[in-house]
């Protein structure tokens, strides 16, 4: 993830948003959760909290974009995602796979989408395989609707999957 970010200022409210230059939806999501939070700092672990929903950890570079928005001191929100062990620093295997359950997922059939992948590397979603190859998460909305269902694979997100497609992408992570 490119580390570096742009600042865009609001027009109605005069806020100063910080909008990442990677293009990943994921953060539009993310600013979106933040701004009905209305930046405020005592928010941070909502919004931790959705930024690991959203991305599966709590890579670097998502903390200090965090820390960009909401003003604070780098060291203030490592603290809080080191605090609490509900935050996870790093991706617990080796390979991440986020389904997408959101509305606009699930409509197009991401609870069976889901429930294929788990059956296939035989742990449910939040779990690790025991040999540490894949971890598999669920997240809400990661601002891909247009291509619903969609999944990220390792940090990519991949479109109108069919159960059959996320099985095949991590075959070779679980065999
Ligand atoms: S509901 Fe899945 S990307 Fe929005």
């Amino acid at each position: 993830m490119d580390s570096t970010s742009v600042k865009v200022k609001g027009k109605a409210t005069g806020v100063t948003a910080t909008a990442h230059p990677s293009g990943d939806k994921r953060f539009k999501v993310l600013d979106v959760t933040m701004k009905r939070h209305r930046y405020q700092q005592d928010a941070l672990i909502e919004i931790l909290h959705k930024a690991q929903e959203l991305f599966g950890y709590l890579e670097d570079d998502l903390l200090l974009y965090v820390a960009h928005s909401l003003k604070l001191p780098q060291s203030k929100v490592y603290g809080v995602a080191t605090f609490y062990h509900l935050f996870s620093l790093k991706p617990k295997g080796v390979h991440t796979c986020v389904v997408c359950t959101g509305t606009a997922c699930y409509v197009k059939g991401a609870q069976t989408l889901l429930a294929t992948v788990e059956k296939f590397a035989n742990i449910h979603a939040g779990e690790t395989t025991p040999d540490n190859q894949l971890s598999l998460t669920t997240a809400r909305c990661i601002g891909a609707c247009g291509i619903a269902p969609a999944v990220v694979f390792d940090g990519k997100v991949a479109s109108q999957v069919t159960p059959e497609a996320a099985c095949d992408r991590i075959k070779d992570w679980i065999s």
